[in-house]
């Protein structure tokens, strides 16, 4: 059954030279068919430069509108429209836009992780590959509001000594993650290096012996000589760190009931039947009207020329 799925989708692909782009957080039979599987910078640089006519997004909808903001000329499908995301909704854009009323000599940088208005009021955009480095490239002088998510700018903050005025604003699957409960489950395993996403809280940041992107921890699980590591970021980055390194143990971070709980239902939302649908039916559509796609654009193609100037 999946493999006729499989086959069909292959068989589209071809016909409408459409090109798969999938986060490491889709199931594990989407991150298979992938063309291109990524973190959040890595599928906005492939979106950049693709010669597909149509685009699927295997990912969420802040995703696949960056993918459309750079390619207005081309078809982008997300194959379930309902696939949102907790962090992008904590920042509504009419509040964001009166927040910036308060703050109009600073310099805006937003997380990837918005809605096309939000990044339309910014100067620069980020990823979590790339926020380190985006804001050290700004002058010393310039004050800088970040949005909108506030771990990953409290992160930021401590790491670079940067002064930023931050967005009250989070992702549900990494915030649910526990400190006490991922240092007890550490405890247990004391052979085990923890590594932790920046958009998880501070104490457990704190606690990690690595933190970084999606791309940055799957590296460290394949250059460590480490044989067990606690992960604590959204479950599905777990496929491809098994897939590279299958001798080694991965342990999912766990939260305050000690759940399992490290799943974004919304990245989950995508399944293969939905893929194969959406190229059948070239629906549902990402559209953005052209005047607020432009302002967009801006801050998306300032990320990556820095992106590309620091070689990420
Ligand atoms: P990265 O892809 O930058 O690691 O971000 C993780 C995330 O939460 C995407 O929604
Ligand atoms: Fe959004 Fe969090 Fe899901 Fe990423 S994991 S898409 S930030 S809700």
């Amino acid at each position: 059954m999946i493999e006729k799925i499989i086959s069909e989708i292959n068989i589209l692909k071809k016909e409408l030279n459409a090109i798969i782009l999938a986060h490491y957080y889709q199931r594990n039979e989407i991150q298979e068919i992938a063309d291109c599987l990524g973190d959040s910078l890595a599928l906005a640089q492939q979106a950049a430069k693709t010669n597909a006519d149509v685009i699927v997004f295997a990912g969420v909808h802040f995703m696949a509108e960056t993918a459309k903001i750079l390619n207005p000329n081309k078809i982008v499908i997300l194959p379930d429209m309902e696939a949102g995301c907790s962090l992008a909704d904590s920042c509504p854009a009419n509040d964001f836009k009166e927040f910036l009323k308060n703050y109009p000599e600073h310099i805006v940088v937003s997380y990837i992780n918005c809605s096309t208005q939000v990044k339309a009021m910014s100067d620069i955009i980020c990823t979590s590959s790339n926020a380190v480095q985006i804001i050290e490239d700004i002058p010393a002088d310039k004050r800088i509001v970040f949005g909108p998510d506030k771990n990953l700018g409290n992160y930021i903050k401590n790491k670079t000594g940067r002064e930023m005025v931050i967005w009250n604003g989070a992702c549900h699957v990494h915030e649910i993650f526990s400190a006490e409960k991922t240092i007890e489950l550490k405890m247990k395993n004391p052979d085990a290096k923890l590594l932790v996403h920046p958009e998880c809280k501070g104490p457990l940041v704190v606690a990690a012996d690595f933190v970084g992107s999606t791309t940055a921890l799957l590296n460290y699980t394949k250059n460590s000589t480490a044989k067990k590591f606690i992960v604590a970021t959204e479950n599905g980055i777990i496929h491809q760190m098994k897939k590279f390194s299958p001798n080694k143990e991965f342990i999912e971070a766990v939260g305050n009931d000690s759940c399992n709980c490290s799943e974004c239902e919304y990245m989950k939302l995508i399944t293969l039947e939905k893929i194969l649908a959406c190229l059948k039916n070239l629906q549902p559509q990402i559209n953005i009207e052209e005047d607020i796609r432009l302002k967009a654009e801006k801050p998306i193609r300032k990320m990556l020329e820095i992106s590309e100037k620091l070689g990420l």
